[in-house]
């Protein structure tokens, strides 16, 4: 596995999908193949399951289950592929996710997540993950904006709260990928941020 997997996390309303393109250009400036994808989504399968997961009514677990049936394919038919061949990957969200909004916000056994992690992802974790961070109030009033919210967006903010304090808990599991972007600057301040943060590495 060659290429680098990149990933983009927040709390709906934190502004990551407002970086995504621009990361993308950024990655590709040294003529490096970048395949920017989302989750759940990316292929046509996970992308008929995502639908399923924003406007259809369930539990959990089976919130939990469609997210990870929807990561196994797009691993397998678009992720993997792409690292194999040195591309890099921009994926807007993975399985923080999980652990942030059906673990920590839905109150969902940690312990399952962590089972269904490694059997959909034999190991493999992204080398990169920005966490775009903002509270929860400030989130509600850029959402304000959205015409239609899914499922996930007519939650509260205590459930907004519960997620981030998940993305919290998952940057402390894993620091060494993990780097927080402090959302609640302008969108300059957060793009120098991102900068530094690629710099830092030499990419
Ligand atoms: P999002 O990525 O914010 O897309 P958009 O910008 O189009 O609204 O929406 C995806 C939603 O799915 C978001 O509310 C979080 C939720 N989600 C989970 O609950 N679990 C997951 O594992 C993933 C990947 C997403």
């Amino acid at each position: 596995m060659g290429g680098r997997f990149i990933t983009l996390e927040g709390i709906d309303g934190a502004g990551k999908s407002t970086h995504l393109a621009s990361l993308a250009t950024r990655l590709a400036s040294g003529g490096r193949e970048v395949v920017t994808t989302r989750e759940p989504g990316g292929t046509p399968l996970a992308e008929r399951l995502r639908e399923l997961l924003l406007h259809s009514p369930m539990d959990s677990l089976a919130e939990t289950l469609i997210v990870f049936a929807a990561r196994r394919d797009h691993l397998d038919q678009v992720i993997a592929p792409a690292l194999a061949r040195d591309a890099t990957v921009l994926c807007d969200r993975f399985t923080d996710a999980t652990f942030a909004y059906q673990g920590a916000g839905r109150g969902l056994s940690l312990e399952v997540l962590m089972h269904l992690e490694r059997w959909v992802q034999v190991g493999r974790q992204p080398d990169l993950t920005f966490w775009f961070d903002l509270s929860p109030a400030s989130a509600a009033k850029r959402r304000v904006a959205v015409r239609s919210p899914d499922r996930f967006e007519q939650l509260d903010v205590a459930f907004f709260e519960r997620v981030r304090d998940g993305y919290l808990d998952r940057m402390r599991a894993f620091p060494e990928r993990f780097v927080r972007i402090d959302a609640e600057q302008s969108a300059a301040n957060v793009w120098s941020q991102i900068v530094e943060a690629l710099e830092a590495r030499h990419w």
